[in-house]
């Protein structure tokens, strides 16, 4: 695919087809039937010279590469280099080229999987966690990845650990296969949904089992029942919570057989579909396995509701919502939030209108839905009567609000809890 370009498929097809970096209004559809061309294409495993419908019509569009030399995407990079640069201070000065080389596997992975709650982590972040494994695993330790939409897994090989990952998504497993083949990288890449029984040869085994869920009580209740099961007695479980939603954490942590075992605070920063900037942040916590039974035993079956069902807005946690009143519908504004775009960026996404504003310590954001008739805004790092404040400024200068305020709730935060230095070696 031609530089700047990438892909998004999804299930409803509404979404599939190809989009711009240098033209964010850009949208080319592409048919269902040719999803799974579409999804090569986009991770460099289809070039010109195959014999595809697909191609032909891409051709045609200008949309193919001119040369199919297997090189990464520039302009990609370029982003990802650029999204990253308040990161790259994290990462020591001797892994440098391992930071080029996973920026350079993101940026050839063009492709964006609407399902399964994908949001790679920077690849900086992937730094991050690879340099504590180094520091605090033996080497050749067993790892396990439960998702791994952020190719930690190639890098963690590169370093010498045992890797393994699984997912549900064929096409990344798919594209990690078509890397290691390219890279000469060992990873076993397992396709599988964390929902099934866990194959026998999996249970007990592994040093550190990483994964990553959204910060809801059922999903981290889930995803850490089957790393625990993976895990063997001696071994760590890293999970990654959103800053605000330590008291759910506290919570998932009674009914689970877990000790917190050490905590890395902000460790994680994201980017969005699309190679946007994502505020999202998470913190690390090191568990270790207690004797307590686990929720799911490796040979349940998790319904899906389990992973899917509440929110992380429904912990309560210095989250203001605002309810308006519906828009009128002859207004012609562009972008309703526009009167905030001389201290704020403004962005679009999905139908829903961004802001992000930064502050003297820390920074604003909100979304409001596409009908105009919420709007959210979160504070980082929380502060109630800052969240307040801000909140109310923000609300003042809305020129929105010829939709009036109908409720403003600005809910609490639990108690920090300390911060915990991860130790070494464990
Ligand atoms: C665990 S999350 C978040 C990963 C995150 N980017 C990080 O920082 O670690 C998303 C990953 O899990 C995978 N995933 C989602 N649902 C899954 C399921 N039921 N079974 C296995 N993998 C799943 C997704 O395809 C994706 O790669």
């Amino acid at each position: 695919m031609a530089d700047g370009f990438y892909a998004m498929t999804e299930d409803s097809g509404s979404f599939t087809g190809i989009y711009s970096l240098d033209h964010p209004d850009l949208f080319h559809p592409v048919a269902q039937v040719h999803a799974s061309e579409l999804v090569k294409l986009a991770q460099g495993q289809l070039g010109p010279n195959d014999d595809s419908d697909l191609l032909s019509e891409l051709e045609r569009e200008g949309f193919l590469a001119q040369s199919s030399s297997g090189e990464p995407d520039p302009k990609i990079v370029q982003t990802l280099q650029a999204l990253g640069a308040p990161f790259r201070w994290r990462v020591h000065p001797e892994h440098l080229p391992i930071l080029e080389k996973v920026r350079l596997w993101h940026a050839h992975r063009k492709l964006f999987v609407f399902e399964f709650g994908q949001t790679p982590c920077l690849p900086e972040t992937v730094l991050c966690r690879v340099q504590l494994a180094t520091e605090t695993l033996p080497a050749q330790a067993k790892v396990l990845l439960i998702g791994d939409d952020d190719l930690m897994c190639l890098a963690l090989a590169e370093m010498g650990f045992e890797v393994t990952v699984v997912d549900i998504d064929p096409a990344l497993i798919d594209f990690i296969h078509h890397r290691c083949q390219t890279d000469g990288i060992q990873v076993d890449a397992r396709v599988q949904d964390l929902l099934q029984p866990i194959p026998e040869d999996m249970r007990g085994c592994f040093d550190l089992v990483i994964t990553d869920p959204m910060s809801f009580e059922g999903c981290l209740i889930a995803f850490l029942s089957r790393a625990l099961a993976m895990l063997n007695d001696e071994g760590v479980v890293w999970t990654c919570i959103h800053p605000l939603a330590h008291q759910l954490f506290s919570k998932v942590a009674q009914v689970l057989p877990i000790a917190v075992d050490g905590h890395a605070a902000y460790l994680s920063a994201y980017y969005y579909r699309r190679y946007e900037k994502n505020t999202y942040r998470s913190d690390l916590f090191r568990l270790k396995k207690t004797a307590k039974a686990l929720p799911y035993g490796p040979e349940e079956t998790i319904p899906f509701e389990a992973i899917t069902e509440g929110e992380l807005t429904a912990t309560r946690h210095g989250y203001v919502t605002c309810h308006l009143a519906p828009k009128n519908e002859t207004e012609q504004d562009a972008h309703p939030l526009a009167h905030l775009a001389s201290h704020a960026t403004l962005s679009q996404g999905e139908g829903h209108f961004h802001f992000a504003q930064t502050l003297k310590e820390g920074y604003l954001t909100g979304a409001m839905n596409p009908k105009r008739t919420q709007l959210h805004m979160q504070l980082f790092p929380f502060s109630e009567t800052q969240e307040d404040q801000q909140s109310q400024h923000v609300l003042r200068e809305l020129q929105v609000l010829n939709h009036k305020v109908e409720y403003i709730e600005a809910p609490f935060l639990a108690p920090p809890i300390p911060q915990i230095k991860m130790s070494n070696k464990s």
